[in-house]
């Protein structure tokens, strides 16, 4: 089965300005790669090779800069405009022609995720093909996130931000779905605050009895690179591991390599295309 996969690299960032006036949110650093390299790993942890970047109009070309059509790193890139951001859903709907008769993950392009046994997790998704499934991560600020409350393992709310909750169960920026969501999004109605949520587009596979529930227990790590404080704190997160290591998280080579997706050839060219740095330096031990 081939699963397509999503990445949303819109929006303003209009949280991280000034930085975000100049350059795509997606394109900012994080600790030593661009944020955008992040999701796109774990799309690829995944075992997806054929990708969509949705962009704010005029951006992509900044994209193709550094990730080109991804033969680098053994995937098929696609990039699509997003003229107004009307909501996530919309990404279903912009990429139906890319989706085609496909299941599709989707990831948003600011989602960072790290934690011991989660590629085996994303594996297993992209070969379910019933259903949508969502993964869920236990957070201190309840009200910024979607959440969902459980009891007695049911489902019994979906909400958008809720001002209050019993739950602290937030909705990570990583789903999959299964090719009924391109229907399903084009009846979704704007919400209050005129965009399509994809709470909504849970609830109609909540009601067909096709949600599925993941949670990322607190050995694993969902961090927020949303605002300053949460982009600075994930950088040291990384830094702190990749130190420690001397291994490197989203490296994109390094998974393409892994999954025989590219060899050592490319990995060369890769290295004469970022030049003189430390992340060609972790490239040639690769090799
Ligand atoms: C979006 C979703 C929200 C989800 C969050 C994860 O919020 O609407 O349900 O919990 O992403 O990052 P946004 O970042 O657009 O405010």
């Amino acid at each position: 089965m081939i699963r397509k996969g999503i990445i949303l690299a819109g929006g303003k960032g209009t949280r991280l300005s000034p930085l975000t006036k100049i350059i795509n949110k997606q394109l900012l650093p994080l600790y030593d790669k661009p944020l955008i390299f992040y999701p796109l790993s774990i799309l690829m942890l995944a075992g997806i090779r054929d990708i969509l970047i949705i962009t704010n109009p005029n951006e992509e070309i900044n994209f193709e800069k550094i990730l080109g059509n991804g033969s680098m790193f053994g995937i098929n890139i696609t990039y699509i405009n997003q003229d107004k951001p009307n909501g996530l859903p919309e990404a279903f709907i912009i990429g139906e022609k890319f989706i085609n008769n496909e299941d599709v993950a989707l990831i948003l392009g600011d989602n960072f995720f790290y934690g011991q046994g989660f590629t085996k997790k994303l594996i297993q998704q992209t070969h379910k093909n019933k259903g949508a499934s969502i993964f869920l991560y236990q957070v201190n600020n309840p009200q910024d996130y979607g959440i969902v409350e459980i009891k007695n393992k049911k489902i019994i709310s979906i909400k958008e931000k809720p001002k209050f909750s019993n739950s602290k169960l937030a909705i990570t920026g990583l789903y999959f779905f299964d090719n009924k969501v391109i229907n399903f999004s084009k009846k979704l109605k704007p919400s209050k605050r005129g965009e399509l949520e994809m709470v909504d587009l849970f609830k109609k596979y909540l009601k067909i009895n096709k949600l599925n529930v993941n949670l990322l227990g607190r050995g694993s790590a969902w961090l927020d690179t949303g605002t300053i404080k949460n982009l600075f704190q994930t950088t040291e997160f990384i830094s702190s591991i990749e130190e420690r290591q001397g291994l490197k998280i989203a490296c994109l080579e390094e998974i393409g390599l892994k999954n025989s997706w590219i060899d050592k050839n490319s990995i060369k060219r890769s290295i004469k295309f970022y030049g003189k740095c430390e992340y060609s330096n972790y490239l040639k031990n690769l090799i």
